[in-house]
């Protein structure tokens, strides 16, 4: 049975991504920051899947919590993340607090690498890490998640020759429908019908756009050092 490590699984794509592993017969352990959040996702994805649910609470931004993750669950074939807590970055540079800044680093960029630097040896598959559009159509705010999302990038492409012939390839969705945007104090439904009119694809994207997208980059042996663009066209437009 293929195990799966969703870093960020206890909401929006990286949930969606274990209720599809699930479904298809796979297990999954879901890691966040909150054991309650975790707690709820489980008894959701329990009712719906065939497979096994683990969760541990671990913060990835930390290395001993990393460390203990893969101490805990071993060996594993896949381990995809989209762990990111956008609190306090939405806004000018000048509005941002520096240690706002550094945490997003610690997360999203330090923290992918502690995962490969800790998984290395125990991850047979392949590694997966989540990026985003504003890496590729900066807004003029958000400028540091951005700059985070756009060094995946750069990590993704040396780690897949460090770690071969484990891959490791990156996904970089569109603006997508998910709680992480209760963080950022706007009219999410205003902002989603608005960019909705511009995009190609006429809609905003669901977390089950993402979740096929992750499935595709961990089934297909012949990706490697690969950012996939899941956005509707937004790079485009
Ligand atoms: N939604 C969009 O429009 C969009 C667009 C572009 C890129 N993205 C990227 O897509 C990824 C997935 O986001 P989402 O939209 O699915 O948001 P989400 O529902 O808020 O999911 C993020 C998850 O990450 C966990 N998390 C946050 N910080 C963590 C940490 N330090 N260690 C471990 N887990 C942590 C959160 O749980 P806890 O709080 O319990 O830790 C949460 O379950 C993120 O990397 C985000 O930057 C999203």
């Amino acid at each position: 049975m293929t195990h799966t490590i969703i870093i960020g699984g206890g909401s929006g794509m990286g949930l969606a991504l274990a209720r599809t592993l699930l479904a298809q017969g796979g297990d999954v352990t879901i890691a966040g920051r909150s054991e309650d959040r975790l707690a709820t996702a489980a008894k959701e994805l329990e009712r719906h899947g065939h497979g096994k649910v683990g969760t541990v609470t671990a913060d990835m931004g930390r290395e001993e919590d990393v460390a203990e993750l893969f101490d805990r669950v071993g060996t594993v074939e896949h381990v995809a993340v989209t762990a990111a807590d956008a609190t306090g970055v939405y806004g000018p540079t000048t509005d941002v607090d520096t240690a706002t800044a550094r945490a997003v680093l610690d997360t999203k960029l330090l923290g992918a690498w502690l995962i490969a630097k800790h998984g290395a040896g125990r991850i047979t598959g392949s590694i997966t890490y989540t990026s985003g559009i504003n890496a590729y159509r900066p807004n003029g705010s958000n400028t540091i998640m951005a700059a985070a999302n756009g060094a995946l990038a750069s990590l993704a492409y040396g780690l897949a020759l460090e770690l071969a012939p484990v891959r490791v390839n990156v996904v970089s969705p569109g603006w997508v429908d998910t709680p992480i945007w209760d963080q950022l104090g706007m009219d999410k439904q205003a902002a989603f019908a608005d960019l909705a009119k511009r995009l190609p694809a006429r809609r905003v994207g669901t977390p089950d756009d993402i979740a096929q997208a992750f499935v595709s980059l961990m089934g297909n042996g012949f990706i490697t050092g690969t950012v996939l663009h899941v956005d509707g066209g937004h790079r485009v437009t």
